[in-house]
């Protein structure tokens, strides 16, 4: 469900301490070149500690390929995490399991562990550097950016932090009142540097404040005066009423996204719904249904719950409305708010429906 048209990274880090721990590993194909990155700095053999943070395989699913170089390793995880890599691995390894402030020596840097449940699995958990101030976040703060560079301020910082918001969006969007708790927690550390496990790393204290804060207002649903307006059509009626509604809004002065569903996928849809106070839905109705494309948006959205926005219904019909009802009850569903009646329209508008869609939205 998600696109990644900049690629992304799976990122591992290595203490290379006394006691040398691996944070977390990548998906099992790239198990080798992990494996010889580590070869460039030391005999990954020595490696005494794997800590999981997250159960999911693009970071835990290198682990059973990792123990076979360092047989003797602990794996240390929360304890939802020991219940998942039991599921998904069938082996019962040499495992630690760790809650909120237990302390992993590696020698001259302890590693504190933070558990973070459902950002985004229940498993989930970061560490962090108390001597360095390095919090590894996982999957919370990340981005799907693939780089040579290592550090957001090193390339453009304003797509970094909209594939964070695709990210957030896309991912953790559900789980606003687990953020909130994760970020009450986090905000007693002094936190110097971010290493997420996908993308770019975060080392700028006003960037750091930034993405703190940006996840605190996502999380608690807070949107812009924005209004993006998605939809699909069959020939062409709910496009020219969607096109309507966008030239009243802009005539309005009122930002506006366009999103045809045709040629935008429904991850790029919710990172404009991210921010947005309000989304118009159009579709026209075929076989007394909503169009496949609008259905599946629908029923993603109904997963990632952006709740506390409003939303307003449109489209074309030829002899039933009945569709509408059920693009109304999937909307509702979603957590949105009706800010008013849909606007249905048969076959074509005429010149009067013209003019009654300007002036929905002067209302
Ligand atoms: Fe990046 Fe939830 O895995």
């Amino acid at each position: 469900g998600y696109s990644t048209p900049s690629g992304t990274t799976y990122n591992a880090y290595l203490i290379n301490d006394t006691r040398p721990t691996l944070i977390d590993t990548v998906k099992e194909e790239f198990f080798s070149e992990m494996l010889e990155r580590i070869r460039e700095v030391m005999d990954p053999a020595g490696i005494v500690s794997i800590i999981s943070n997250h159960t999911e395989m693009d970071h835990s699913g290198s682990i059973r390929k990792m123990l076979e170089v360092c047989p003797k390793a602990e794996v240390i995880c929360s304890p939802k995490g020991a219940e998942g890599l039991l599921r998904h691995f069938k082996k019962t390894w040499n495992l630690r399991v760790v809650k909120t402030g237990d302390v992993l020596d590696t020698g001259g840097r302890p590693l504190q562990f933070v558990l973070m449940p459902m950002v985004h699995w229940p498993d989930s958990m970061a560490t962090y550097a108390p001597n360095d101030h390095i919090l590894f976040s996982n999957d919370a703060f990340g981005q799907h950016h693939a780089s040579h560079e290592r550090f957001a301020d090193e390339i453009n910082l304003s797509m970094i932090y909209r594939e964070a918001a695709k990210y957030y969006g896309n991912i953790v969007m559900p789980y606003g009142k687990q953020v909130q708790a994760v970020l009450k927690s986090v905000a007693t550390l002094p936190i110097d540097q971010i290493f997420p496990s996908h993308g770019l790393m975060w080392r700028r204290t006003e960037d750091i404040q930034k993405i703190v804060a940006l996840y605190d207002g996502w999380s608690r649903h807070q949107t812009q005066k924005k209004v993006v307006i998605v939809f699909d059509s069959m020939w062409h009626s709910t496009e020219r009423m969607a096109e309507r509604l966008c030239q009243s809004f802009k005539d309005a002065r009122i930002p506006v996204v366009f999103l045809p569903l045709q040629h935008t996928h429904i991850s790029d849809v919710v990172t404009e719904i991210l921010e947005a106070r309000l989304v118009l839905f159009g579709t026209p109705i075929l076989n007394n249904r909503m169009l496949p494309s609008m259905a599946a948006l629908m029923m993603y959205l109904k997963g990632l719950k952006p709740t506390g926005r409003l939303a307003f219904t449109f489209g074309s019909y030829g002899w039933s409305l009945v569709g509408f009802k059920e693009l109304e009850n999937s909307v509702i569903e979603a957590g949105f708010t009706l800010a008013a009646e849909g606007r249905y329209i048969n076959y074509v508008p005429d010149e009067v429906e013209w003019e009654q869609l300007s002036q929905d939205v002067a209302g």
